[in-house]
C-alpha cells in the first residue's frame, strides 16, 4: 500500500484520538449516520463555516439569516420533497441489509445509475448478478424511499404534521417578501443561511460525508428570469478548472471564460464555481484533486434546469460532492406562492416576474474531512496537519521551557495577550518536545516559547510547524511578528533564528 494511502487509512481514528471528530452516542452503540465534533474540529467546522459566511456577506453583500430545522410539512409539499425528494433503494432479501440502488450498481459495474428508472435498475441488478456483499443474498426489487424525517408538532388533537428540513433552502424561500423588502427591493440580490439540515439516508458511511444530520451553508441569489450575465464574472474569466461538461467522457481544464462563450454555463454558475474553488483553495484543500461536474439530464434535482457539483476526488472516499450550484428557475417561489397563497411576485425595472433562483450549496462537513485529507502529513516521527492559520483549530500555542521559576507566569501573560486575537492554546503539562508534537498533532501552525532568556530580555521564540524553524522576537512585536508570517513573510525574514 503506497505512503499516503496507509496513512488515510487511520484518518477516522486520528480524527478520534485527537479530537476532531468520532460517532455520536458511542455509548450506547452509535446510531449510524450521526457524528460529535470534538474540541478541534468544533473549531475547524467553525472557521470553514466562518471562512463562507464572510465571503458571502462581505464580498458578495449577502444578508444571512437563521431560521428553525423544524417546520410544519406545508413548505415541503410545496416544493416537492414529500412527492419526489426519495433515493432508489434496494434490500436483501436474506439479511435485510438496505442498499442505495444506484451506489450498489456503480460499486459493482462502475458506471453511474442516477437517474435511471426503477425497471432499468432491476435489470442492471439481474444482468449482473449483484448480491448483497454482506451474505450473498438476492437484491429485492428497486423502490422509491423518501428521506424526510417525518414527525409531529404539539400534542392532542391539535398536533400538525411537520418534518425536519432536507436543506436549508426552502426556510429561506418561505420569507422572500420580507428579504426583498429589506434589501430594498433591489435584485439580484443573495441570502446565506447556515444550518443543520436533515435527511434519512439510506446507508450513511465514509464519517462525515454521509450523515443523516450535517451542516450546510447555501446561498439563494434571487435574480431577474433568464439572467445570462453576472456582475463581477470578468475577475474570474480567466481562472482554470478541470470541467466535467455534461455529454462528455472526459475531464479537460477549461477556461471559465470558455465555459461560457462555448455554453456550457451561464456566468452566474460559473462565477460561483469559481469563487468556490477560491474558498476551497484558502481553506488548504489539494486542488489537483478538484473538479468542476455538471450534471447530467437524467440526474439533476426536480427543481433545477442546470446544475454543477465543485467534487473532490479522495484517495480514501472516492468522489465526495462539496458544493452544487443549481438554476432554480422560479421553481420554488411559484410552488411557495401556489400553496400559500401569498404573492411571491415582483415589479422591478418596469417588469412584473416571479424571481429565479441561483443557489450556491455548500455542506460544512464534507470540506472538514476533504481539507485533513489534503493537508495530513508524515515526516519521521511525526503526524501532522498543515492547516492554513485562517482555519487551523488554534492558530497559535504558548508554553513555557519548563514549569518552574515564574516561567509559567510569564507564558500565562503572552497567552493573555495573543488570546484576544487569535484562537491560542496554552500548555505547560508536558517536555518542550511533546508539547510541539502535540500542538504538530493539532494542526496549529505557530509555537511561542517563553524561556529564561524572555525573563532577561523579553524575547520569545517562535516556532513554526511545517519547517519546524524558530526565530527569536521580542514580546513587544510579537503579535506583528505572528500576523506578518500569517501573511506569507517567511519565518526567517520575520526575526533571528533561534
Ligand atoms: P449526494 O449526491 O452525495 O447525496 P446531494 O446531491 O444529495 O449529495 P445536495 O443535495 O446538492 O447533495 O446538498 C448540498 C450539499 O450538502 C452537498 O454538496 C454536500 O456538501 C452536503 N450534503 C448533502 N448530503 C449530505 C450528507 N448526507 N452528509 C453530509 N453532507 C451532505
Ligand atoms: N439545497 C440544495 C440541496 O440541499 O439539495
Amino acid at each position: 500500500m503506497p505512503e499516503k494511502e496507509k496513512l488515510l487509512d487511520k484518518i477516522e481514528e486520528i480524527a478520534k484520538n485527537r479530537g476532531f471528530f468520532w460517532p455520536s452516542q458511542e455509548i450506547y452503540g452509535g446510531v449510524s449516520g450521526f457524528y460529535e465534533y470534538g474540541p478541534l474540529g468544533a473549531l475547524l467546522k467553525k472557521h470553514i463555516q466562518d471562512m463562507i459566511l464572510d465571503y458571502y456577506v462581505m464580498q458578495e453583500g449577502c444578508l444571512a439569516i437563521e431560521a428553525p430545522v423544524l417546520t410544519s410539512i406545508s413548505p415541503w409539499i410545496a416544493s416537492g420533497h414529500v412527492e419526489s425528494f426519495a433515493d432508489r433503494m434496494t434490500e436483501c432479501e436474506k439479511c435485510g441489509e438496505p442498499y442505495r440502488a444506484d451506489h450498489i450498481i456503480e460499486e459493482k459495474t462502475g458506471k453511474g445509475a442516477e437517474g435511471k428508472s426503477m425497471a432499468e435498475m432491476d435489470a442492471i441488478l439481474k444482468e449482473n448478478n449483484i448480491r448483497c456483499p454482506k451474505c450473498k443474498g438476492v437484491l429485492g426489487k428497486v423502490y422509491d424511499y423518501n428521506m424526510m424525517f417525518r414527525t409531529f408538532i404539539g400534542p392532542g388533537k391539535n398536533k400538525i404534521e411537520g418534518a425536519l428540513r432536507p436543506e436549508t433552502a426552502q426556510t429561506t424561500y418561505m420569507p422572500f417578501r420580507r428579504l426583498y423588502e429589506i434589501a430594498r427591493r433591489k435584485m439580484p440580490f443573495g441570502v446565506i443561511q447556515i444550518g443543520k439540515s436533515f435527511r434519512n439516508e439510506i446507508s450513511p458511511r465514509k464519517a462525515l460525508i454521509r450523515q443523516r444530520e450535517f451542516t450546510q451553508a447555501e446561498i439563494q441569489f434571487f435574480t431577474p428570469p433568464a439572467l445570462d450575465e453576472w456582475k463581477n464574472f470578468d475577475e474570474i474569466a480567466g481562472m482554470e478548472a478541470e470541467a466535467l461538461v455534461k455529454g462528455s467522457e472526459k475531464t479537460v481544464k477549461m477556461k471559465f471564460s470558455d465555459l461560457v462563450s462555448k455554453k456550457h454555463a451561464k456566468q452566474p454558475i460559473a462565477y460561483f464555481l469559481a469563487r468556490s474553488l477560491e474558498l476551497f483553495r484558502k481553506m488548504g484543500m489539494d486542488m489537483k484533486k478538484l473538479r468542476l461536474r455538471q450534471h447530467r439530464d437524467d440526474e439533476r434535482s426536480f427543481y433545477s434546469s442546470d446544475t454543477w457539483d465543485v467534487e473532490f476526488l479522495s484517495d480514501k472516499y472516492g468522489v465526495v460532492e462539496l458544493v452544487g450550484i443549481a438554476d432554480r428557475t422560479d421553481y420554488d417561489l411559484k410552488r411557495h406562492q401556489e400553496q400559500s397563497k401569498q404573492s411571491m411576485e415582483v415589479t422591478f425595472d418596469g417588469k412584473k416576474f416571479i424571481p429565479n433562483v441561483i443557489e450556491v450549496a455548500y455542506g460544512i462537513d464534507r470540506p472538514v474531512i476533504c481539507i485533513m485529507e489534503s493537508v495530513m502529513k508524515e515526516e519521521k516521527e511525526r503526524l501532522f496537519f498543515s492547516f492554513p492559520a485562517a482555519i487551523s483549530p488554534y492558530q497559535v500555542a504558548v508554553f513555557p521551557l519548563v514549569r518552574k521559576d515564574n516561567l509559567p507566569v510569564k507564558a500565562r501573560y503572552i497567552f493573555d495577550l495573543l488570546r484576544k486575537r487569535y484562537y491560542t492554546a496554552y500548555d505547560e503539562t508536558g517536555s518542550i518536545g511533546r508539547m510541539y508534537y502535540r500542538q504538530d498533532e493539532a494542526g496549529t501552525p505557530l509555537c511561542i516559547t517563553v524561556d529564561y532568556d524572555t525573563l532577561e530580555d523579553g524575547t520569545v521564540t517562535i516556532r513554526e510547524r511545517d519547517t519546524q524553524k524558530q526565530i527569536r522576537v521580542h514580546e513587544d512585536v510579537l503579535i506583528d511578528s505572528i500576523q506578518r508570517i500569517f501573511d506569507g513573510e517567511g519565518i526567517e525574514s520575520v526575526g533571528n533564528a533561534a
